[in-house]
């Protein structure tokens, strides 16, 4: 009698498993990675946002983590050049047996940037559908606040980054110096910015950015309308300042990058591949109700 509850109990068990992978044999895990000032995992933040997508998606949830703590993940936002930071997630994603069939990827703020640089570089990593949740991907200038700092390093970095962006020394130490995009230099910021001009193909290109790239089922951009972090809003939608001054826009379409279609963005739009989504309220402010209603259509 014993034995037969066992096995009925058993079985159900198996049935269980069999029925939860067939559901969600579809679903691709997720990649997360943090913005600046931040880390993988805090509860409040990232922690938070998988617990949410295991949850409602039901697929394994990766939050990047670059270093073997809290403290070194929280210093290489700041610290760790963004070439050092994708190499090391590649080949630390490429060990990832979960992550073998292809992913879908989150990129929170300057962690937007990365991992469409992860996307272009790193061939062994499956994207399927990029999001980026307020990305620089025409870089910054200006940085009017930054989160988790005091105001007076903030007010510091600010001046650093305005006199001195272009120096091997903030390039190499600085990793907001390498996505700084001074719209009154662009020679300069084609010349010396060590990362972004080289994912945007500034000075030649890279024919495997523009390859790896077009491998995306879909690359969403999404702009937070009242954003006070990142200066100017529109380079959350890959858009800037019009090159030579630093007070009119123009959208991604208007850009010489997309006319002459230097990394297949342009090839991407006729394709449908780019999707520019808006949330209102200041830089990350999202709530779980529009994050389901705008972005779970890409996970699942
Ligand atoms: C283009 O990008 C690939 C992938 O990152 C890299 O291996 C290669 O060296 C780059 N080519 C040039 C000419 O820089
Ligand atoms: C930028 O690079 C180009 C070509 O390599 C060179 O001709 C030019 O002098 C450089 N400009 C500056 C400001 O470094
Ligand atoms: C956000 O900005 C828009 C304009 O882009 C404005 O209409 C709206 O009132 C702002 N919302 C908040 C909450 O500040």
């Amino acid at each position: 009698m014993a034995q037969t509850k066992f096995w009925f109990f058993f079985w159900s068990a198996a049935l269980c498993i069999v029925n939860v992978q067939k559901v969600y044999s579809d679903r691709l895990p997720i990649v997360l990675w943090h913005g600046m000032g931040d880390t993988c995992c805090f509860p409040f933040s990232l922690g938070g946002v998988r617990k949410f997508l295991e949850s409602e998606i039901g697929v394994y949830v990766k939050s990047i983590e670059i270093g073997n703590s809290i403290v070194e993940d929280f210093k290489s936002g700041y610290l760790v050049h963004p070439n050092q930071q994708i190499e090391m997630v590649c080949a630390e994603l490429s060990k990832d047996a979960m992550l073998n069939n292809g992913f879908n990827a989150i990129g929170f703020s300057q962690g937007g940037q990365f991992l469409r640089g992860l996307v272009q570089r790193c061939s062994t990593a499956r994207v399927k559908n990029l999001i980026t949740l307020g990305g620089q991907h025409q870089g910054v200038f200006g940085l009017p606040n930054c989160p988790s700092l005091s105001s007076r390093t903030c007010d510091r970095f600010r001046q650093l980054l305005n006199y001195a962006a272009y120096t091997e020394l903030m390039q190499n130490f600085l990793v907001q110096a390498t996505y700084w995009h001074d719209p009154l230099n662009e020679v300069k910021y084609k010349n010396f910015s060590t990362f972004l001009a080289d994912i945007n193909n500034e000075l030649f290109i890279n024919q495997s950015y523009v390859a790896n790239l077009q491998k995306l089922n879909n690359f969403v951009m999404v702009q937070f309308n009242n954003d006070t972090i990142v200066q100017p809003l529109e380079t959350q939608w890959f858009g800037y300042y019009k090159p030579g001054q630093d007070k009119v826009t123009q959208g991604l379409k208007e850009s010489e990058l997309f006319i002459k279609d230097r990394l297949g963005l342009k090839k991407m739009d006729d394709d449908n591949k780019l999707v520019f989504l808006e949330c209102e309220g200041n830089h990350l402010q999202f709530t779980k109700e529009w994050f389901r209603e705008k972005l779970f259509s890409y996970l699942m």
